[in-house]
Order: C-alpha cells, then sequence, then structure tokens
C-alpha cells in the first residue's frame, strides 16, 4: 500500500537530519551495532541511540539485539524503506561526509578484523582444544556427515578452515578439496592435519571469505563453519559461499543459535552472539536457494551452546532441450 502523505512526511523527516542521513547511509552498507556507528560518526551512544530510535519508529531500520548488543539494519521492504532507499541511491557517491564515513567503518573493522587474526595467531595451535569447550563436537560432526550426503563430491570448499577439521572429516567424500583461511597460522596446522589424514588432493590457501576469487559454482559442497559469528558482515559471507556453490550442489553453514554468552566477545572475538533460523533462511534465500533444512543440536553440557546445522541446495541447472 502506498504511504500516505503524513506519512511520507514522516519519513522524509526521520531521513531528513544530517547525522540521520549518515546513519542511514552506512547502514545501506551493512548491518552495524550502535557502538560500530558510535566509532564511525564519532558520536555518544546516548545521541546515536536517540536518532536511531526516531529511524525506528518511522519504520526505516530495523532492530535486533543480540545480545547485550543491539544491531540495526535497514528496513528490508516496504514503502517506508523503499522511498528511504530511494534517497539514498541519489546521493553523490563522492560527498566528502559520505565518503569518510565510509573510510572510517572500513578502518573500524580493520582495526577490529587485526584484534580478530592476531586471536587466532595466537590461538591457532590451542584451536581444537577450544573448539570442543561450548559444543560436543561428535555429536556435531555426525550431523554435519548426515547433512552432508554420501558423495562423492567433485570439489569440497572449506571457507575459514582453521585447523582443517572439516577438511579432514569431509575431504574422503571429495575428489578434490580446497580449504581457505586468512590466517597463515591456521593454514599451517591445517597443513599437517590434511597430511596425517592423508587427504592427497587437498589444498590449502590463504583467502578471504569474502572475496575468494573462486569462479562461480566451483564446488558441489561448500561448508562455512563455524565462522560467521566472527565476521563483521556475514550476509556478505553467505553470498560469497552462495555464488561458489555449483547447481545441484549444498551449501552447509554450521553455527550457533542465538546465545548469551557476552564473554566470548570480550575473550573470544565474536561479535555476533549466533544467529536466528530466520536470519539465516533470509540470507540464503537471497542468494537464490529455495530451501534450507535446520538441524539443531542442543548443548551437552551445562553453559554449553546449541549448534545449528543449515543446509541449502542449489537447484540443479535446467538441461536444454533439442529445439
Ligand atoms: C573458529 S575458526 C573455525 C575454523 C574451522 N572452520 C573449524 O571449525 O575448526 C574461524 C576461522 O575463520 C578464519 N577467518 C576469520 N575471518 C576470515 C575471513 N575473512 N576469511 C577467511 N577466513 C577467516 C579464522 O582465521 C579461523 O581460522
Amino acid at each position: 500500500m502506498k504511504l500516505s502523505a503524513a506519512q511520507a512526511v514522516e519519513v522524509l523527516r526521520a531521513a531528513g537530519e544530517p547525522t540521520r542521513l549518515r546513519i542511514l547511509a552506512l547502514l545501506a552498507r551493512e548491518e552495524l551495532a550502535v557502538l560500530e556507528l558510535c566509532g564511525v560518526l564519532d558520536q555518544s551512544q546516548p545521541r546515536v541511540s536517540r536518532h536511531l530510535k526516531l529511524l525506528a519508529e518511522a519504520g526505516l531500520v530495523e532492530r535486533f539485539p543480540d545480545g547485550a548488543w543491539v544491531f540495526y539494519r535497514l528496513t528490508a521492504g516496504g514503502q517506508a524503506g523503499e522511498l528511504v532507499r530511494e534517497v539514498l541511491a541519489r546521493l553523490d557517491a563522492n560527498d566528502p561526509q559520505l565518503v569518510r564515513d565510509a573510510e572510517r567503518l572500513t578502518a573500524v573493522f580493520a582495526e577490529r578484523a587485526q584484534v580478530a587474526s592476531d586471536y587466532f595467531a595466537r590461538n591457532a595451535a590451542r584451536w581444537d582444544e577450544i573448539r570442543s569447550l561450548y559444543v560436543a563436537e561428535g555429536d556435531v560432526e555426525a550431523a554435519i556427515l548426515k547433512a552432508a550426503g554420501p558423495g562423492p563430491f567433485r570439489r569440497l570448499v572449506d571457507l575459514g578452515s582453521g585447523t582443517g577439521r572439516m577438511l579432514t572429516l569431509l575431504g574422503p567424500k571429495a575428489q578434490v578439496a580446497l580449504g581457505l583461511d586468512l590466517s597463515q597460522q591456521m593454514l599451517n596446522i591445517a597443513r599437517g592435519h590434511v597430511a596425517e589424514a592423508g587427504l592427497k588432493a587437498c589444498e590449502l590457501r590463504h583467502g578471504d571469505i569474502f572475496s575468494t576469487r573462486l569462479p562461480d559454482g566451483e564446488a558441489d559442497l561448500v561448508v562455512v563453519h563455524q565462522v560467521l559469528h566472527y565476521l563483521a558482515d556475514p550476509a556478505a559471507a553467505v553470498k560469497e559461499a552462495a555464488r561458489i556453490t555449483a547447481p545441484g550442489g549444498k551449501l552447509l553453514i554450521v553455527d550457533f543459535a542465538p546465545h548469551k554468552l557476552e564473554f566470548l566477545r570480550e575473550q573470544h572475538q565474536h561479535r555476533r552472539l549466533g544467529f536466528s533460523d530466520q536470519e539465516m533462511r533470509r540470507w540464503l534465500a537471497e542468494s537464490g536457494f529455495a530451501y534450507t533444512a535446520v538441524e539443531t543440536l542442543p548443548p551437552a553440557r551445562e553453559a554449553g551452546l546449541t549448534v545449528k546445522i543449515w543446509t541449502a541446495e542449489r537447484a540443479a541447472a535446467r538441461q536444454r532441450t533439442a529445439a
């Protein structure tokens, strides 16, 4: 339904203020936590929160709590959301203020990525131990094997491969396998594990999940295991993983259900405290997957985490019929 004139005025009034317009332009790039926005705008939390409240009341942004943090994103659909996107699309990409904001956002994330990368470098040797702290690994791995199916797979790609556990688990079902990770320390350990497991056709490469440089439809099994909750833009990583999933292929995303273990941000560099089915299904649907199966694995011990396996299957390419 179209907006009434009064509703349009309300939307434009909400957007029509310098800081709020900057916030909208930033959220058009990716979803952000209040503190991240404060860092980019160089404004206090109460001030930024007031602007966000106004934008949310006018239906321009959606708010989603994640543990003690609150994230915001532009409203997905609706007339108000479309009107704002229309306004943003008409802004000059070279506007000095917007360019500065975009640069600061990049710097904030680069700093965070550095802290996370130091964390992985420091903990690479202990990773297998850390991973098993909050989840019953045996159950999760059995469920992953089941979700992947019997194979054989032409090519397995493991994004954020860490110490290589997914490669040694699923690699035997694939003709060739590739693990991609940003951390050289993790890659070195993975090389040892893959060699120990006797996986011959398995390559480990330095690479970024946001731009893998792999061709479209590269793999018929793509795995993203316990990586998304560290990332600045998990939706973009899902999109890239989807892009390299071949027609007829599977994408397995394994991560946590929403939880409240706030210390994981401080001590283990988590950015998101889990993901909801609704959120993951939306990202996968936006990446062209019609159906996603979800497996839920409750914690085996107190204070453990619930693990989710989201399995998305890419429709097989239609066979061309002879004219
Ligand atoms: C929690 S570990 C999980 C590793 C492995 N998938 C597992 O489950 O054991 C997360 C891994 O993601 C990697 N990583 C983080 N950001 C990345 C990025 N942008 N691109 C590729 N790898 C990344 C880290 O270096 C780390 O090895």
